[in-house]
């Protein structure tokens, strides 16, 4: 299944679309389902949309369980960890119960943090399949996403769910947790946000070579093809000179 590529006018429109879908799906896997679960991503872009998110009214947050995508093999009060970022943008404005949070313990160590993590996954999830019912994804300029870096040896794993993973030396934290494919491919709402021009070369390497992305160099982001979909929600500075240069979405 094809992508589909949503183009928002700015950036603090694609904040306002992730977080207005995110609310979405969270209501309607909560209306059938005792609890929902909800995994976010680091990096920047996510921000705004987390700020959002936490005003968005009829969000039944006590049933919602919180995971991460990939975290720096940093404790949790860092300034470069993901939970951190999303307790200042979202869960401190929150009422969740701490056992709601499933934060991945970087203080242990990336390798540690890993199995230990799994272990969290599988206790969750079950041992059939860790499937999310919201993942959002961010993209590096290189068409890195989680913590899945070009040329790393974790894009080829397709059993554990965790893997730690070395980031590039210009990264300021270097170790880290990512998920991996099987985990990142099997939620029921993927959202991938993004915006500015520096990201148009990886998004447009990973619309080609989502036929094909086996072939390098495909960008990692090109392998993320859940059987239930993927959404993009780019900006249109992003989205301008790709092919059609298509019209905002809004
Ligand atoms: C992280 C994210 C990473 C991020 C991209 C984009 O931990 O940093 O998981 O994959 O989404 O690097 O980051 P920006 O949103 O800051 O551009």
């Amino acid at each position: 299944m094809s992508p589909q590529v949503h183009v928002l006018p700015t950036p603090a429109d694609v904040a306002s679309e992730l977080a207005t879908r995110t609310a979405d799906a969270l209501r309607a896997a909560l209306a059938t389902e005792p609890r929902a679960s909800l995994c976010l991503t680091g990096g920047s872009t996510p921000a705004p949309a987390y700020r959002q998110l936490a005003t968005l009214d009829a969000i039944a947050w006590d049933r919602v369980h919180v995971f991460w995508g990939d975290e720096r093999a940093v404790g949790p009060d860092h300034a470069d960890s993901n939970y951190r970022l999303a307790c200042e943008t979202l869960l401190n404005a929150l009422d969740l119960p701490e056992a709601n949070l499933h934060r991945i313990e970087g203080e242990r160590g990336a390798e540690a943090a890993a199995y230990h993590y799994e272990q969290v996954l599988l206790s969750f999830f079950g041992a059939e399949s860790v499937t999310f019912d919201v993942l959002h994804l961010g993209m590096g300029g290189d068409g890195h996403t989680a913590s899945l870096f070009p040329g790393s040896p974790a894009l080829a794993e397709m059993k554990r769910y965790t893997v730690d993973t070395v980031a590039p030396p210009a990264s300021p934290i270097r170790d880290r947790v990512s998920l991996t494919f099987p985990v990142l491919n099997s939620a029921r709402t993927t959202l991938i946000a993004a915006h500015g021009e520096g990201k148009r070369e990886a998004f447009a390497a990973a619309l080609d070579a989502f036929d094909d992305p086996e072939t390098p160099p495909s960008p990692p982001v090109a392998k993320i093809r859940p059987e239930s979909g993927l959404t993009w929600l780019i900006d249109r500075e992003l989205a301008s000179g790709l092919n059609g240069d298509p019209e905002p979405v809004v």
